[in-house]
C-alpha cells in the first residue's frame, strides 16, 4: 500500500477526512502523540487498525470527538463527577471512560461495556475529525509496544506501507498519552497518568483514586482495569535502567555503572546539567514537563544510533513526575535504581 504524506492545508484535510469516511486510515497529530484513526462507527476500520500496529484485539482504542455534543450519544451514563471532569478538562490531553452505547462496535471496545472517548485540543486533530464526519478511533500511531511517536517521522519509520495517509503535523506538544479516568465507576480510577495530573483531578473530583499499576507491573494473574497496561510498552530495542533520586548521587550511580559497562555502546537520558564519559547522551529537559515531552523521542533516538544500555535520570519536580514515572519504568521493564 502507499502511505501519503500530507500537510496542514484544508483540501488536504478534506481529502484525509474523506480517506477515514470511505474505511481507510490515516495517522494524525495530537498535542499528545500521533494517532492512527479511523471510522469508530466501521468494524473493518478498526480490525484494519489493530492489524497496521500488530496490537492484540483485546486491547480497547480511544475514541476521539470534535465536538462535546457528540459524546453523549455514544454513551449510556454520565455520573455528576465525569460530567464536571468533562467540563474541566476538555478538549485537552485527557481521555474519559463511561458506560457505552449502542452505536460503538464492539471491535473499538474489544468486547467491554465501557468505552474511552477524547476531544483532543490540537487543531489539526479537531479539523481531520470533523472532515471525517464521524468519531476517530485512534490508538497511538507506533508498532505495538515501541514508544508512541511524537515527531511525524517516528510515523513514518513504522506505519509508511501500512495505512492510506500520514498528516504532518509537526512535534506533539505534550509527548505523552493522555491522562485516562474511568469515570463509569462510582469512585473515579486514574487509569494512566499524563498532562492532566493527579492533583487537577482531585480538584474536580476529589474521591478520585490511583491504579496502583500506574507504577508496577501486574502479577501474573491479575486482571488490569485498562487492558493496555499488562502489555510490554515504549519498549526500544536498548535496555533501560532508571536511576532515580538526588541529581548528585544519581550521576555517582551512572558514573559506577558505566565503568562496569565500558565494552557495550552506553547511553544516557538527562534531566540535569551532569555530563558523562564515553556514553551517548540525550538531553530529555530540566523540567518534567520538558522530559516529558522529549522522552519518546529519545529513546527512539537511542535505538538510531545501535545504543545498547540507556541509564535514565530522573527526579520528581512536580506532579507531571507520575506520568514521567510511569512511561520510563514500562520502558525500562521496572529495572529501576533509587539512590
Ligand atoms: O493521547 C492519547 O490518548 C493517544 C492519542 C492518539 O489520542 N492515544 C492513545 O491510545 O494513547 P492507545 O490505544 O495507545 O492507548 C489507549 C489506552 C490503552 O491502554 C487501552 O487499554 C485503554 O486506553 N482503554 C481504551 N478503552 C478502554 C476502556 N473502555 N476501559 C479501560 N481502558 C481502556
Ligand atoms: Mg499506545
Amino acid at each position: 500500500m502507499e502511505t501519503k504524506i500530507f500537510g496542514t492545508d484544508d483540501s488536504l484535510v478534506a481529502e484525509a477526512g474523506r480517506i477515514i469516511a470511505r474505511g481507510g486510515l490515516v495517522a494524525f497529530p495530537t498535542e499528545t502523540v500521533y494517532g492512527l484513526g479511523g471510522s469508530a462507527f466501521c468494524a473493518e476500520s478498526v480490525r484494519k487498525i489493530y492489524a497496521a500496529k500488530g496490537r492484540p484485539s483485546d486491547n480497547p482504542l480511544i475514541v476521539h470527538i470534535a465536538d462535546i455534543a457528540e459524546l453523549e450519544p455514544l454513551t449510556a451514563e454520565i455520573s455528576d463527577s465525569a460530567r464536571a471532569l468533562i467540563n474541566a478538562f476538555m478538549p485537552g490531553p485527557f481521555t474519559i471512560i463511561l458506560k457505552k452505547s449502542g452505536k460503538i462496535p464492539n471491535e473499538v471496545t474489544a468486547g467491554m461495556d465501557t468505552v474511552a472517548i477524547r476531544f483532543p485540543e490540537n487543531e489539526t486533530a479537531r479539523r481531520l475529525i470533523k472532515a471525517a464526519g464521524v468519531p476517530v478511533a485512534a490508538p497511538s500511531a507506533n508498532i505495538s509496544g515501541k514508544p508512541s511517536p511524537t515527531k511525524v517521522q517516528h510515523v513514518i519509520d513504522d506505519m509508511t506501507g501500512r495505512i492510506d495517509a500520514i498528516i504532518d503535523g509537526g512535534d506533539c506538544a505534550v509527548g505523552v498519552e493522555s491522562t485516562i479516568v474511568d469515570a463509569s465507576r462510582e469512585v473515579p480510577v486514574l487509569l494512566r497518568p499524563g498532562g492532566i495530573t493527579y492533583e487537577m483531578i482531585r480538584e474536580i473530583a476529589p474521591d478520585t483514586v490511583v491504579d496502583p499499576n500506574i507504577l508496577q507491573s501486574l502479577k501474573a494473574d491479575e486482571r488490569p482495569l485498562c487492558p493496555g497496561m499488562k502489555y510490554k510498552h515504549y519498549a526500544p530495542d536498548a535496555e533501560v535502567t532508571v536511576i532515580e533520586g538526588d541529581m548528585g548521587a544519581v550521576k555517582a550511580e551512572i558514573d559506577k555503572r558505566l565503568a562496569e559497562n565500558a565494552d557495550k555502546i552506553c547511553g544516557v537520558l538527562t534531566m540535569s546539567e551532569n555530563c558523562y564519559d564515553s556514553a551517548v547522551i540525550l538531553h530529555g529537559g530540566i523540567t518534567n514537563r520538558e522530559y516529558a515531552k522529549n522522552l519518546f523521542a529519545c529513546l527512539r533516538k537511542f535505538d538510531e544510533l545501535g545504543v545498547q544500555i540507556v541509564y535514565a535520570e530522573f527526579e520528581s519536580r512536580d506532579g507531571y513526575g507520575l506520568a514521567i514515572r510511569n512511561r520510563l519504568y514500562k520502558s525500562a521493564a521496572q529495572r529501576v535504581i533509587r539512590v
